[in-house]
C-alpha cells in the first residue's frame, strides 16, 4: 500500500498480526520499526514535563499566588492542568496522524501509549521528587491515565475492526495478540469507574482494579509489543520498586491507637503516640494504613489523614467520619507514613485577614493552620460546618479554645446517620436547611469553646466572607478544607471576587 502523502511503501506489518515474537524470523517488513522513534519522542516529551513540573514548583512553592491564571486547587503549587492536558492531546494527535497509513496509526497507538507509562507512574509518585508534593500532580496522573488507556482501547479497536474486515478475526486468539486482548478488556472497567462519580461510590473496587490493570499491562504488553518495550518496563518498574520501598521504610508502625468518640456523633478522633523524630507541619497529611507484616496493607488503599494536633504536641490526632470501612482498634497494629506537606503556608505571614472554612472532617486541617496564625500573629475567622451537633465533642476532646461559628446542617437522626460521605460533610441545600427547626442545644453547650457561635442550618457563605472583598484583597485569603461541594463553592467565589483560595480537598 502506498501512502500519498508520504510517498512511502507500507506493508501490514506481518510479525505483529501473525504474533510471531521470537520466532526466529528476521525478516521484518520495512515499516516494523517505524513507531520505534516516536515511543521515544514521546517518552523524551514526558521527560520534559516532568522537568517542567519538578522546575515549576521550585519556584512557585515559595511564594503564593492568586488564583488568576486558572491555577485553581492549589493556587502556587498546581502546574496547569487544562495546558498540561491539552498539550499531550495535541502532541500525541500529531505524531498519530503524521502518517495517515492506517495500519500504521493504529499500531503506533499503542506504543504511544505505553511509552507514556513511566511518566504516568511517575506523577502518582508517594512521595514524589522534592519539592512536588504528589496531590499536586494526581489530577494529571489521571487525565494522562485516561490517555494511556484511550491510545490502548483505540490501538485494540484498530486491529479487531481491521482483521474483522479482511476475514482473519483469528488472529486475535494468537498467544501474543491475546495478551494485549486480556489488558484491553481491562481497560473498558477501568475507565469507566474511574470516572469520579464510579470511583467515589465504589473506591476500593476502583483501586483493587486499578492495581492489577497497572501490574497486568506492564507485564503483558512486555511480551504483546513487537518491537519490544523493555526499556518504558524497565522504567516503570524500577518507579514501582521506588514505591515499594517508601511504602515499607518511610513508615512508623504504631499501636495502641486510642479512639475518642461520642455517642451520635458522625465524628471521631484517632489518638496516636507521636512516633520519635516524627516531624510535620501544621496542616501536614500522612498516610494510615496496615503494618506492612498485614496482607491487608498490600491490598486495600491507604488512607490520607490530615494531622489535627499541632507539631508540637505528644500525640498525633486524626479526625475521621464515623462510620467508615476502615476498621481502626486499639487491638490492631497500623502504619503511619511520614508526613506530607502540600502547601507552603508561610506566605500568609504577611496577610491582613483570613477566612477558615471547614466542612466536616477538614476541622483537621484548619485547626493546626489556625494555631499557625495565631502565633504569626494574623488576623482570621473560622467557620465550620458540620451535619451533627453531636461532632463538637471533637472540639472539647482536642482542647481547641477561641471563636469557632459552627454550623449544624442536620436536623434529624436520618440526617446525622448518613451513609453519602460529601452530605456527611455537612452541606446541604439551601431548601432543606430552611426547613431545619431549632433543636435544643444544652447538649452541646458544654462542648463548644466560649466566645463561639453556634447555628442550624447552612451557612450564608457569600455573606459570611464578603468583608475579604474589602480595601487590598491582595493580603486577604480563604482557606478551606474539606468536600469537593465546599471547597469548589468557595473557589469560585474566590475566583469572582479575585479573593486568594487555598483549599485542601479531602478526596482523591
Ligand atoms: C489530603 C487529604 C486529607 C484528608 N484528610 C482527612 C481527614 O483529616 N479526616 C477524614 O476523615 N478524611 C480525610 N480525607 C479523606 C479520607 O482519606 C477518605 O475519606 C478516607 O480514606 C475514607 O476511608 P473510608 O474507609 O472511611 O472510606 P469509605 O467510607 O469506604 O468511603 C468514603 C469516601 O472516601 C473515599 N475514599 C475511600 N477510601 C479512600 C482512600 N483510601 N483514599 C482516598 N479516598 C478514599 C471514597 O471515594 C468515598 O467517597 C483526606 C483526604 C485527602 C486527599
Ligand atoms: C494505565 C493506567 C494507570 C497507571 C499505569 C497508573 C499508575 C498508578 C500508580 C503506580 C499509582 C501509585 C499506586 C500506589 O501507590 O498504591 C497510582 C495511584 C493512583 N492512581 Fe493511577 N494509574 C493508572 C490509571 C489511573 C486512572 C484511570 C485513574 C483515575 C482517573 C487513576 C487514579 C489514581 C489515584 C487516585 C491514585 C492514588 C492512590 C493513592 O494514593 O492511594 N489511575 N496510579
Amino acid at each position: 500500500m502506498k501512502t500519498g502523502d508520504t510517498g512511502t511503501y507500507i506493508h501490514f506489518d506481518s510479525r505483529h498480526e501473525a504474533g510471531e515474537h521470537g520466532s526466529g524470523d528476521h525478516h521484518h517488513s520495512s515499516t516494523h520499526y517505524i513507531n520505534v522513534k516516536f515511543g521515544y519522542y514521546l517518552f523524551f516529551l514526558s521527560i520534559a514535563h516532568a522537568i517542567a513540573i519538578w522546575a515549576y514548583h521550585r519556584v512557585f512553592f515559595q511564594r503564593p499566588r492568586k488564583p488568576s491564571l486558572g491555577f485553581s486547587a492549589l493556587p502556587w503549587v498546581n502546574f496547569p492542568l487544562v495546558l498540561s492536558v491539552g498539550a499531550w492531546l495535541a502532541i500525541s494527535l500529531a505524531i498519530l496522524c503524521y502518517s495517515g497509513a492506517y495500519a500504521i496509526a493504529i499500531k503506533r497507538f499503542g506504543r504511544l501509549s505505553y511509552a507514556l507509562v513511566p511518566f504516568d507512574i511517575f506523577l502518582a509518585l508517594r512521595p514524589n521528587i522534592p519539592p512536588i508534593p504528589y496531590l499536586s500532580t494526581l489530577d494529571l496522573h489521571k487525565w494522562v491515565s485516561r490517555l494511556i488507556i484511550l491510545y490502548g482501547l483505540m490501538h485494540g479497536i484498530g486491529y479487531l475492526v481491521k482483521w474483522g474486515l479482511e476475514g482473519v478475526f483469528g488472529k486475535t486468539f494468537l498467544l501474543l495478540n491475546l495478551l494485549g486482548l486480556v489488558v484491553f478488556i481491562l481497560f473498558i472497567p477501568l475507565l469507566v469507574i474511574s470516572a469520579r462519580y464510579f470511583r467515589r461510590k465504589y473506591y476500593r473496587t476502583f483501586y483493587a482494579l486499578h492495581n492489577i490493570t497497572l501490574f497486568v499491562f506492564l507485564g503483558l504488553i512486555t511480551f504483546h509489543a513487537r518491537p519490544g518495550v523493555l526499556f518504558f518496563t524497565s522504567l516503570s518498574v524500577l518507579l514501582l520498586i521506588y514505591q515499594v520501598f517508601c511504602r515499607v521504610f518511610r513508615v512508623c508502625t504504631v499501636q495502641n491507637v486510642e479512639i475518642i468518640s461520642s455517642d451520635y456523633s458522625s465524628l471521631l478522633i484517632a489518638r496516636i503516640s507521636k512516633p520519635t523524630d516524627y516531624h510535620y507541619f501544621p496542616g501536614d497529611h500522612l498516610r494510615l494504613t496496615y503494618s506492612p507484616t498485614n496482607f491487608k496493607a498490600w491490598i486495600f488503599p491507604t488512607h490520607p489523614y490530615t494531622i489535627a494536633s499541632f507539631p508540637d504536641e505528644p500525640y498525633i490526632d486524626l479526625v475521621l467520619r464515623s462510620p467508615s470501612s476502615f476498621y481502626l482498634g486499639s487491638d490492631c497494629q497500623y502504619s503511619i507514613s511520614y508526613s506530607y506537606t502540600t502547601m507552603n503556608l508561610s506566605g500568609l505571614k504577611h496577610a491582613k485577614s483570613v477566612h477558615l472554612v471547614a466542612g466536616g472532617t477538614g476541622i483537621s486541617f484548619i485547626l493546626p493552620v489556625a494555631k499557625l496564625l495565631l502565633s504569626w500573629g494574623v488576623f482570621f475567622s473560622t467557620t465550620w460546618v458540620t451535619r451533627n451537633k453531636y461532632d463538637l465533642h471533637i472540639l472539647k476532646a482536642l482542647n481547641v479554645k477561641g471563636n469557632i461559628d459552627t454550623y449544624i446542617t442536620g436536623a434529624t437522626e436520618k440526617q446525622n446517620k448518613t451513609s453519602d460521605p460529601e452530605e456527611a460533610h455537612g452541606l446541604m441545600s439551601s431548601a432543606e436547611s430552611e426547613n431545619v427547626e431549632l433543636e435544643d442545644l444544652s447538649a452541646t453547650k458544654e462542648e463548644k469553646p466560649s466566645g463561639s457561635s453556634l447555628k442550624f442550618g447552612r451557612p450564608p457563605l457569600k455573606d459570611i466572607l464578603n468583608y475579604l472583598t474589602e480595601g487590598d484583597v491582595s493580603k486577604n485569603w480563604v482557606i478551606t478544607a474539606g468536600p469537593h461541594s465546599l471547597v469548589s463553592e468557595i473557589e469560585t467565589w474566590g475566583k469572582l471576587n479575585g479573593v486568594g483560595v487555598l483549599s485542601e480537598l479531602y478526596e482523591m
